[in-house]
């Protein structure tokens, strides 16, 4: 069956749960991350606070009923407010201006049995079309993985920074993270 890419309905708990259990084996226990996460806790804390966030969506990548990828976006003016403003110098907060009114591309996970098919592309491209539809001139994110930073590059994105700072979450592992961020 041919994968598509959809967004996820919060009240859909099965697919809910899928995708919450995706971002688990790649952001928690054993993971590189190794963050506490549960899937109950990502619903809660990841998931619909993502949706609560203005234009917060999330898309899911599906194959032969299944999810097998999931990715966030909001505005990335939340962004600024609950992480950057507190975090960031004001030089690297000032870095994003010239991209104008910027939508976040969150996090993102793929299964880890389909990694390299162009999942983590796919799910990319549904979050900037769905920007581009809410009038946003650019897209940006951040990230410590190889594979995502590949794809942020292949895909036009160039990097603005470095920057080293842990985040609300225990991600006390991460220590430099690349910025990002593209024209729409
Ligand atoms: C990042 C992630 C979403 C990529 O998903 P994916 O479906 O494999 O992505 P794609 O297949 O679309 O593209 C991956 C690209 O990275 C490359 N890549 C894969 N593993 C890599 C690695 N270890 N180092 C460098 N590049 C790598 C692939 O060759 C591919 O590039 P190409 O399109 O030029 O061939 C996936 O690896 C993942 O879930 N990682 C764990 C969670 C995470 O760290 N998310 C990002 C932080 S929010």
């Amino acid at each position: 069956m041919k994968m598509e890419v959809k967004a996820l309905n919060l009240r859909n708990r099965k697919l809910t749960s899928q995708a919450a259990a995706i971002f688990v084996k790649r952001f928690g226990p054993g993971s590189m991350y190794n963050d506490p996460w549960t899937i109950e806790s990502v619903v809660e804390n990841v998931f619909r606070e993502n949706n609560k966030k203005r234009h917060g969506k999330i898309f899911i990548a599906m194959e032969n009923g299944q999810v097998i990828g999931v990715g966030g976006s909001h505005a990335f003016s939340e962004f600024m407010r609950e992480w950057g403003r507190e975090h960031l110098p004001k030089e690297h907060q000032a870095a994003f201006k010239p991209f104008g009114k910027t939508y976040y591309l969150d996090f993102v996970a793929v299964h880890p049995d389909h990694e390299n098919r162009g999942i983590g592309r796919k799910l990319a491209e549904a979050r900037h079309e769905y920007g581009k539809k809410l009038g946003y001139d650019s897209v940006a994110l951040r990230t410590i993985h190889p594979a995502r930073e590949k794809l942020a590059r292949s895909m036009g994105y160039k990097m603005l920074f470095e920057h080293s700072g842990s985040g609300r979450v225990a991600s006390s592992t991460i220590t430099q993270r690349k910025y990002f961020a593209r024209r729409l």
